[in-house]
């Protein structure tokens, strides 16, 4: 599916079929920064997320030293959820080199996936990074993660080269770019997604 064709994306938006919606679905989400609060809830995801987990000071010296870094989270608008929700959905980062973004980490809870809540992280990184002056975005995924593959596909990335036995566990990486960022033809589509994306999540 094209980015530009929209509100097809939603699963679990539209309608009230999934039956966790009753107790879990929170009503409305919000995007802002993680922070060292959210640390054990990051590590957590980390856990149920990632074959090889960052560990907490490495996220620790993220958070507090990397001044290349920026790391966003999707959380409950506090007041519209029920209570026992988890206060962290999803968290994301990328460190910017110059005109060049580099996506680092990006994981979604198991219960909220498939519900275009990476997607719209995601853009809501890209928007971030493009703000801060990144003209390129670039990063590395595991040959075997056909989801994620996807998800940054239909974001117009491309495979610009391949890294062997890039991971701890020695998977190979597929490296993919998104360039010309700061061009209207490139991020217009982009931009139009992610208000999309926006404004329905944030729908209480
Ligand atoms: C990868 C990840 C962040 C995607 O988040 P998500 O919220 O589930 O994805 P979305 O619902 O936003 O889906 C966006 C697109 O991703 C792809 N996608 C999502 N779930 C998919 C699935 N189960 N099968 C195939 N493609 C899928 C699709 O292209 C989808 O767009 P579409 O719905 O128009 O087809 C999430 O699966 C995750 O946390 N995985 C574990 C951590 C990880 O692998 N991170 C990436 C490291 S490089």
């Amino acid at each position: 599916m094209s980015i530009t064709e929209e509100g097809a994306a939603l699963p679990g938006y539209e309608g009230e079929t999934d039956p966790r919606d009753a107790v879990q679905r929170p009503r409305a989400l919000e995007i802002g920064p993680l922070t060292l609060a959210d640390l054990a809830a990051v590590m957590a995801l980390e856990a149920v997320s990632f074959p090889s987990p960052w560990s907490l000071a490495t996220y620790h010296s993220e958070l507090t030293r990397n001044r290349r870094s920026r790391y966003l989270k999707v959380s409950p608008v506090p007041g519209t959820n029920p209570p026992a929700l988890p206060a962290l959905i999803a968290q994301g980062g990328f460190m910017r080199f110059g005109a060049e973004m580099h996506i680092v980490t990006i994981a979604v809870q198991p219960d909220w996936r498939g519900r275009s809540i990476g997607e719209w992280l995601l853009l809501a990184l890209l928007a971030l990074g493009r703000e801060e002056g990144a003209r390129t975005a670039t990063l590395e995924v595991r040959v075997s993660n056909q989801v994620a593959l996807r998800l940054y596909r239909k974001l117009s990335f491309a495979e610009v080269g391949y890294r062997r036995r890039y991971y701890p566990d020695r998977e190979d990486a597929r490296i993919l770019e998104l360039a010309d960022l700061h061009t209207q033809h490139v991020w217009s589509p982009l931009r139009e997604r992610f208000e999309r994306l926006s404004s329905l999540m944030r729908r209480a």
